[in-house]
């Protein structure tokens, strides 16, 4: 009881302060400026979403979650399916690049977040069934029915990304589908999407060998190593012999998505300590580990490496960096340090 009172006062006074923040900045700028200044402004960013965490659990989630579709990411005007359905048809052509099919397989996705675009495509793209799972469940309905609107509305242009390898006829069944007034729990049944949350990668209720390909988009670099480690294992485990890891990882510094003020690489100038304090929060959480670090994360496990894509900001030039680079991040190659993403393919 006295705990439950405890994070009431805790949330109470933080609503107060940023109440009070926002009363103050709104009456010195209007409610845009003041939004764009927020987000563009990547320490600004960081405080609040630490203040944010610190708030109890369901609050603090639907806190932030108005604070992205209001200020953030998730817009309305922002609101379209195509990046993560590109996501999903880049996840499939370099699973074919190593000659194999996405045809009838099952994939394991880690990390599902608000949306089911990447998945979708897998789907469009002839998989049999997947299993998707997050430590959170983030998933919005109001968000997948928009991505769906914005599928039937633009057929032609989804038709296009997907080049002449889409299922014509799962398409047409989807938007059939969607004509209809459904249920997500239907939408999830009728793309043969499990979907897990809350749940862990690092501890799923999967059969041994019973997964194709386990994916990720842009999710490892938020996961701490021994966690990351602990997911592979366990994907090792649920993986067929010949299955595949197919991993996307984005290395950039996140802030910088949003601030063009700073680098891709800005968040290399801190020591783990520093960056603990300023981006250690659930919403922002980023491990830093270079691309280096992640080969040796799969060869440790004795994963043979099929195909490592990294992605290397040419325009990106180490000495003319403004910061000097922090003590854990100084012996790595120029090369290391511009590679702001990465492709890792990998046996089990
Ligand atoms: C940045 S989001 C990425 C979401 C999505 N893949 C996308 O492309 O938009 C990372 C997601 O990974 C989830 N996550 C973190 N640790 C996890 C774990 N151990 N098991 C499953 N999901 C996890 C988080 O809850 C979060 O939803």
């Amino acid at each position: 009881m006295s705990s439950y009172v405890e994070s009431l006062a805790t949330t109470c006074f933080f609503a107060k302060v940023f109440g009070l923040i926002v009363e103050v900045r709104c009456s010195l700028l209007n409610k845009s400026t003041f939004y764009k200044f927020i987000i563009m402004n990547w320490k600004l960013k960081a405080k609040i979403q630490n203040l944010v965490s610190f708030l109890p659990d369901s609050l603090s989630y639907s806190i932030y979650y108005w604070i992205q579709r209001n200020v953030g990411s998730l817009k309305d005007s922002k609101l379209n399916p195509t990046s993560r359905l590109l996501a999903g048809i880049e996840t499939v052509k370099r699973i074919e690049q190593v000659n194999r099919s996405p045809i009838g397989a099952t994939f394991l996705e880690v990390g599902t977040g608000r949306r089911i675009n990447t998945i979708l495509a897998f789907w469009l793209l002839g998989a049999e069934k997947v299993v998707t799972v997050d430590l959170n469940p983030y998933l919005k309905e109001e968000l997948v029915r928009a991505d769906l609107d914005y599928i039937v509305k633009n057929k032609s242009e989804i038709e296009s990304l997907f080049g002449n390898r889409i299922f014509n006829n799962r398409l047409d069944a989807l938007l059939e589908f969607v004509e209809s007034s459904y249920q997500i729990k239907s939408l999830l049944e009728l793309l043969n999407i499990e979907y897990i949350a809350p749940g862990d990668a690092s501890h799923l209720n999967l059969r041994d060998g019973s997964v194709d390909f386990h994916t990720s988009y842009t999710v490892l670099e938020h996961i701490s190593p021994e966690i990351i480690k602990a997911i592979l294992k366990e994907g090792q485990r649920i993986l067929k012999q010949d299955g595949l890891f197919v991993h996307c990882i984005d290395y950039s510094d996140h802030f910088s998505h949003s601030d063009k003020s700073i680098s891709s690489v800005n968040f290399l100038q801190f020591s783990d300590n520093y960056w603990d304090k300023i981006a250690g929060n659930r919403y922002m959480y980023m491990n830093r580990l270079r691309h280096d670090d992640f080969i040796d994360l799969f060869q440790n496990l004795n994963c043979k490496i099929l195909m490592n894509e990294p992605d290397i900001d040419k325009n990106l030039i180490v000495q003319k960096l403004n910061f000097e680079l922090d003590a854990r991040f100084k012996s790595k190659s120029d090369e290391v340090i511009s590679t702001v993403g990465s492709w890792i393919i990998t046996h089990r």
